[in-house]
């Protein structure tokens, strides 16, 4: 959704603004502007459509920008379509501002600045608060800001510079995520910590109803009374590599062949002496004992992240785990007592829905567990404890890599949770975490062969529907299989439990309508190969995901990808990766931008 940029420092801004926003590209946006100190005037040059397309052309028309200073914004339309005037900055000849989130009460405030006089040319929430801004400014930044906060209701993080406090700006958030950069003799605001490392890793999180200020002089943070708030400088972890595409076609690509590194980097930190080790996050045995009910919940594929966590957990744990979609969990008024652990997944830990999800979690008595990638994103600090996936960066809208080590956290909690109830014998629970350990390497052997992935995408690209389909763990995994096809293909495609088809959806099989079935997991793999056969009678073509040594025959199927050994259990994460490839691949052939699909955003922090 909506990225913030700002800069202020020596040199020529503009560019670095451009880069930094295009650093945020991947959050999704429909266009792009900037903001800054140019002579005695405030200077905006903003486009609907993408960077390059729309702000760059613009920029290139203009006589170039000598400007030191200046804010930056990728816009995600919410309040009024996108276009030139709905794009930020948004302000008038001695305040702009760029603006992510939602002001919630918006037309209480138009309604009043109208009454006031005040004209309004966009359709944004954001004009709001720019206007309210001029209304209260009366020479003293910090007391506009201060006093259009206390007004504002929803979610904000804004960067705001004045015409008469040359190469300053000021930031402050609720509830959206802003970052301040600290570098050499120049500071940066961004929504996240990718948009800054060309420049520096350093970086303040600001926290609710902080205000930054920086300047030549750095960066200074007050509270709502002006008192100075002294704060701790973090540091990436992340490199300006993982930022990058690295030779890769597309981030959706590199990232799939991250998953090895992604894995061995989330599991060994928490695999002690061949058994898990979550005691990090506070994950004691007596607690592990102590719970009911495990609830998860979470958005899109990390919510399917959670559905193959409760079959695992389920089957070895032997403890009801219960999967819901944030956005229902949230309005449905669901029965959560003290003694039930609530999890949230979350690759952004900004997921508007999620969060609300786990406020309500927290208000019902449970106990709170995070499973998140971003460090100190909102998700994670609200969290009773958290466990960080350690993903690095994941820039293409589509997520394959965050779901991986999504995976290998559940599968670790589901060890060290059978195990903590004497569900599993400690000989059981070390040979689940060598196989957990092995994982990287084996998903090392399915990347190196890509090509029956393709041949699969090749098969694909002229379909418009398709079918997935799976028992147990396969059909939880077949999921995320379509959603991944979804995204990046725009083919519409549907995940059936396999058992469930003869219920109704098999009229939907016509000649030649391709079906990719999942069929890796021992106990149902007789069943699921009928179900197989089923459609191949009725003219499908089938495309199998089965482990090397059980495969179905000719008669079943038309294509096999094969995966190698594994524990049942562990299959979901060998089986992904043909899945997560057929999807980009078929993308790719049909010309589509994947890193980037339409109408889609990154970080969904709008219900
Ligand atoms: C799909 C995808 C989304 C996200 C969902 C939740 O590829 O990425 O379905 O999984 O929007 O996002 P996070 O994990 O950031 O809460």
């Amino acid at each position: 959704m909506c990225g913030i940029v700002g800069f202020v420092g020596k040199k020529a801004c503009a560019d670095i603004l451009v880069k930094a926003l295009k650093r945020l590209e991947y959050r999704g946006y429909d266009s792009a502007g900037i903001a800054v100190f140019e002579g005695d005037s405030l200077k905006t040059v903003k486009a609907k459509g993408k960077i390059d397309e729309g702000l760059v052309r613009k920029l290139s028309e203009e006589t170039p920008l000598t400007a030191t200073a200046g804010i930056g914004h990728t816009r995600w339309a919410t309040h009024g379509e996108p276009s030139d005037i709905n794009s930020h900055p948004i302000g008038n000849g001695r305040i702009s501002i760029v603006h992510n989130g939602i002001i919630e009460n918006y037309r209480k405030i138009k309604e009043f600045l109208i009454s006031k006089g005040y004209v309004f040319e966009s359709e944004t929430d954001t004009e709001t608060v720019a206007k309210l801004l001029d209304y209260y400014y009366k020479g003293d930044p910090m007391e506009a800001i201060v006093k259009t906060a206390a007004e504002i209701e929803g979610s904000f993080a804004l960067g705001i510079i004045f015409k008469d406090f040359k190469n300053t700006i000021f930031a402050i958030r609720r509830e959206s995520p802003l970052i301040v950069g600290k570098g050499e003799g120049e500071s940066f605001i961004a929504s996240d910590v990718t948009a800054i490392l060309d420049h520096t890793k350093d970086y303040y999180l600001l926290e609710h109803n902080e205000i930054a200020r920086l300047d030549e002089n750095g960066a200074r943070f007050f509270d709502f009374n002006g008192n100075v708030i002294e704060k701790a400088l973090h540091t990436a972890d992340w490199d300006l590599d993982a930022a990058e595409k690295g030779g890769y076609k597309f981030f959706m690509l590199k990232e799939i062949h991250e998953q090895p590194e992604a894995i061995r980097k989330t599991i060994t930190p928490r695999i002690s002496d061949g058994m898990p080790d979550l005691s990090e996050c506070g994950l004691t045995p007596e607690k592990l004992r102590g719970y009911k009910n495990i609830f998860v919940v979470a958005c899109g594929t990390a919510m399917h992240a959670g559905l193959v966590g409760k079959y695992v957990v389920e089957r070895i744990g032997r403890i009801p785990v219960t999967v819901e979609v944030a956005s229902e969990f949230r309005y449905r008024n669901p029965i959560v007592s003290p003694d039930d652990l609530v999890i949230l997944v979350s690759q952004s830990g900004e997921t508007a829905d999620t969060h609300a999800a786990l406020t309500l979690a927290k208000d019902m008595g449970a106990e709170t567990l995070a499973i998140v990638n971003a460090k100190g994103s909102k998700i994670a600090r609200d969290a009773d404890m958290v466990i960080y996936t350690h993903a690095g960066p994941e820039l293409a809208v589509a997520s394959t890599k965050a779901y991986m080590v999504q995976l290998a956290v559940f599968y670790l909690f589901a060890f060290e949770l059978a195990w903590a109830r004497n569900a599993i014998s400690e000989e059981k629970c070390r040979s689940l975490v060598k196989g957990l350990e092995e994982m990287p390497a084996l998903i090392e052997k399915v990347l190196e062969k890509p090509d029956s992935s393709q041949f699969a995408a090749s098969k694909l690209v002229a379909a418009e529907n398709l079918l997935y389909i799976g028992r147990g763990l396969d059909y939880a995994l077949s999921m995320e299989g379509s959603l991944k096809l979804k995204e990046v293909s725009y083919i519409h495609s549907e995940s059936y439990a396999a058992g469930e088809l003869k219920h109704g959806t098999i009229s939907l099989i016509t000649e030649g309508m391709p079906v990719i079935s999942v069929a890796t997991q021992t106990d149902v793999f007789d069943k699921t190969v009928s179900n197989i056969k089923e459609v191949k009678t009725r003219g499908a073509y089938n495309i199998v995901v089965a482990r090397e040594s059980r495969q179905p025959g000719s008669d079943a199927a038309d294509f096999i990808i094969t995966v190698p050994e594994t524990d049942d259990i562990l299959m979901p994460m060998l089986a992904v990766v043909p899945l997560q490839l057929i999807a980009y691949y078929t993308g790719d052939l049909k010309g589509n931008d994947v890193d980037k699909p339409r109408n889609l955003a990154k970080s969904v922090t709008v219900e």
